[in-house]
């Protein structure tokens, strides 16, 4: 394991920004002073020098869905390419998804999904799925089982009826809420209301394109989810995190529900900031499919308000890639496989956002995209964090370079970015995971394997 100066560096975590000298060893931060000499150091000391660059924890992607088996299909990027890509945006930890798998319980169906993830090269966790198809009386206790084994956050459905993930009787909810706030353990839910979503697709005359995606899934079925689960949270006295809000609708129902007393975490998503439904009606719509849709323009522009408002708490993409082939494999959007790839260009996407809107800091963005989910997830300060003490996950980050984004130039599976053309302000120069340098100047170095299942505290 290297020992490594990080040198001249503008040192930013949640809190500031300080000009300051950062020195690893055994896989921590050793320390952090405003000089260090490196002939004070052990020999064979490595120098980085991060003149003029930002010198960050490592970033970690909330929501991803790496090797997603689904639809009879599976995402195009495994968890070795997904750790790929991920050092390449600065990523050296993800909390991905463990699905609840039919006839097993929770922490069986948590143990087959860490087995699948032996060969990740960063460090991972998991939001544990809480199904509809195996809800029964004994939940409260799988949850302890399951919190013992690491895992603290669990994933609901508020659709997908027809494929068993939605839990339907409200009691079954009450219960599940009032088990999590026993244990402290956070209920993340995907909001789009299932009956209203039922009613318009049994009564829709139009097609099924792409564009229609956003209609038979319309923004009001984000608020209604929202509102209505949240009542239950609510009734529980139990947090409710939301994931990937997409509209102004569904922002509406967080903040009603917040002036209730309800604590709610928010998560967005990159392309429901910078990315709008005009995009499902081009020959490459199916490319664009994700769920929730894609919402209008006005959607973006509230939830970039927001985000500068402070009303979201973190950043995640929902990365859920397919090959070009597989996602135009179908032009009907109820087959068409659902989700892009993202989490590579979450952080260049977010600095050029705080470029162009100078009230957000940078620590405002490493609090988006590294502290909070630190924190709400249980590794904090042990990721997230730039403390002495703490894994040497750091990120540099040269803000200067100016470059467009394109097909070619990201390391996605998919070999495609759906911000092709986006012009962007920054670039990952390194990345370093626990003391060793999985990223540099455009090489990875990262080892599959040596990712490490990070236990939620
Ligand atoms: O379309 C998407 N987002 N696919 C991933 C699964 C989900 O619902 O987050
Ligand atoms: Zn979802
Ligand atoms: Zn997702």
């Amino acid at each position: 394991m290297d020992s490594i100066l990080i040198k001249n560096g503008l040192l930013t975590d949640g809190d500031s920004s300080r000009n300051a000298d950062l020195f690893i060893q055994d896989g921590l931060i050793a320390k952090v002073e405003p000089s260090i000499d490196i002939s004070t150091l052990p020999a064979g000391t490595r120098q980085i020098d991060a003149t003029d660059m930002i010198v960050m924890p490592g970033l970690i992607d909330a929501h991803t869905h790496y090797h997603l088996v689904s639809r009879g299909t599976v995402t195009c990027d495994s968890f070795v390419q997904g750790s790929r890509l991920a050092a390449f945006g600065g990523v050296t930890t993800v909390v991905d998804f463990a699905d609840h798998n039919k006839g097993q319980t929770l922490v069986q169906s948590l143990e087959y999904r860490l087995d699948e993830m032996k060969d990740m090269a960063i460090d991972y966790s998991l939001h544990q799925g809480v199904y509809g198809h195996g809800y029964n009386k004994t939940i409260g206790k799988q949850l302890e089982v399951l919190k013992a084994r690491g895992v603290k956050t669990l994933k609901i459905f508020t659709t997908y009826r027809n494929v068993g993930y939605l839990i339907e009787n409200r009691d079954d909810l009450l219960d599940l809420f009032k088990n999590a706030k026993r244990l402290g353990m956070l209920v993340c839910a995907h909001c789009e209301f299932n009956p209203m979503i039922e009613k318009i697709s049994d009564t829709w005359k139009g097609d099924f394109s792409p564009a229609s995606h956003a209609l038979l899934r319309p923004a009001e079925a984000e608020g209604k989810a929202i509102e209505v689960f949240g009542s239950i949270a609510l009734e529980a006295e139990c947090p409710l995190y939301v994931v990937h809000c997409s509209s102004k609708c569904g922002l509406d129902a967080i903040r009603a529900l917040r002036k209730k007393g309800l604590t709610v975490y928010a998560e967005t998503t990159p392309h429901y900031l910078f990315l709008d439904r005009s995009y499902l009606e081009g020959p490459d719509a199916s490319v664009y499919v994700m769920t929730p849709p894609l919402r209008d323009k006005s959607d973006n522009e509230e939830l970039c308000k927001a985000l500068l408002d402070g009303e979201f708490q973190v950043v995640a993409t929902d990365h859920c890639a397919f090959t070009r082939e597989q996602k135009l494999s179908s032009s009907d959007c109820r087959t068409i496989y659902p989700g892009i790839p993202g989490t590579e260009e979450m952080l260049l996407l977010l600095n050029t956002f705080r470029e162009n809107h100078p009230s957000m800091t940078m620590s405002d963005l490493v609090r988006l995209v590294s502290t909070n989910p630190a924190k709400l997830f249980g590794f904090f300060p042990r990721k997230g964090s730039l403390e002495v003490g703490t894994d040497a996950d750091i990120t540099i980050f040269d803000p200067n370079q100016r470059w467009t984004l394109t097909d070619e130039n990201v390391h996605s599976a998919s070999a495609y970015t759906p911000y092709r053309g986006f012009k962007v302000f920054g670039k990952v120069v390194t990345t370093i995971l626990r003391g060793n340098v999985i990223m540099n100047d455009g090489s990875y170095y990262g080892i599959p394997g040596d990712g490490q299942f990070i236990e939620q505290s």
